[in-house]
């Protein structure tokens, strides 16, 4: 049996402007998921542990064509079985084991489909553990590529590299297409964030997106601008100027919202973490519904953060320096 573990993270600029090749700067931070293997007999038995299902097992013997008994919403669950199916099918190859049955257990403290990235953190997690499970040691780039695949494969194509590399890595990181490589010298952010208890649906997001840009020429300008500011942010990154910093993730936020993936109460959690002293706030993630993430070095905005109606919880964030990991 083996325990592994990756990261979640904010993007601190960049999300949807990198899945057209522009760059992207997302963040690991200290909340992780947690992915047990165990080899059986044949099948798959999944139990999944998660903040925002209440606790749910999904039990069967077949691949993709499973019928688990649900008890908790069934998309967000047949996503998450989707993500499984898929890593375990990735261990299964590495190792050369087509038939190799797993039990596996998910335990996360990161919030489904939230914009802190729990899908690439389980599916780098299970990649870990279930190949290790068979007697093979991946390195983490190996593991960032196959869960990539993995994310691409479950969300329609429409991934980028940023959120599995960001996981498998840990620390800063910079992805522009295929190019992928960890930010030295970023000490820890005062990153604070707010999470509305909601979700957003990455696939139909990204898929809005990418409809505004084929059909106006100022959207795909806007998808462009986004990579201006990934670009200007990276001068500042690595010092303590977080007040040009803000400034940046304030314009990445109206940028997205411009985009269509903001949302009323990401918006107030936004504003609220600007007027708390924050100095700069933005949505992180694919948007919709979720989490923001905030700049902020005094107690002022977790402070407006936790008075904000619609805001169910807000906390600070350390940055998380190690990729995955064996437990
Ligand atoms: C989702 O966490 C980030 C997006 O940019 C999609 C992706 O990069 O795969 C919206």
């Amino acid at each position: 049996m083996v325990t592994s573990s990756a990261p979640g993270k904010v993007y601190l600029f960049g999300e949807h402007a990198v899945v057209y090749g522009e760059p992207a700067v997302p963040c690991a931070i200290e909340k992780r998921a947690r992915v047990t293997a165990r080899e059986i007999d044949e099948g798959l038995r999944v139990h999944v542990d998660d903040l925002t299902l209440d606790g749910y097992t999904v039990e069967y013997t077949g691949e993709d064509d499973g019928h688990p008994d649900l008890e908790a919403d069934e998309s967000l669950v047949r996503a998450g079985v989707g993500y499984i199916n898929e890593a375990v099918a990735q261990a299964r190859a590495v190792a050369d084991r087509p038939d190799a049955g797993f039990e596996i257990v998910v335990e996360s403290d990161i919030p489904l489909g939230a914009g802190l990235g729990s899908s690439a953190a389980v599916v780098v997690a299970a990649i870990d553990a279930a190949s290790r499970e068979l007697g093979v040691e991946l390195t983490p780039e190996e593991i960032a590529d196959r869960a990539y695949q993995v994310e691409y494969a479950v969300q329609d194509g429409q991934a980028s590299r940023a959120d599995t590399f960001c996981s498998a890595m840990g620390g800063a990181v910079r992805v522009e297409g295929d190019d992928c490589r960890r930010i030295g010298g970023v000490g820890n952010l005062p990153f604070v964030i707010g999470y509305d208890g909601g979700a957003g649906d990455t696939g139909e997001l990204v898929a809005g997106v990418r409809q505004l840009r084929e059909e106006y020429d100022f959207a795909a300008d806007t998808v462009g601008a986004i990579g201006d500011i990934v670009r200007e942010g990276e001068s500042v990154l690595g010092t303590d100027d977080y007040d040009s910093m803000g400034e940046l993730l304030n314009f990445n936020h109206g940028l997205l919202a411009a985009l269509g993936v903001s949302s009323r109460s990401l918006d107030a959690m936004v504003w609220a973490a600007r007027e708390g002293g924050a100095a700069g706030a933005k949505l992180t993630g694919a948007g919709g519904g979720g989490c923001i993430v905030a700049l902020d070095e005094t107690d002022g905005a977790l402070t407006a953060l936790r008075y904000t109606p619609g805001c169910e919880d807000a906390f600070r964030a350390e940055l998380d320096t190690d990729g995955v990991r064996r437990e």
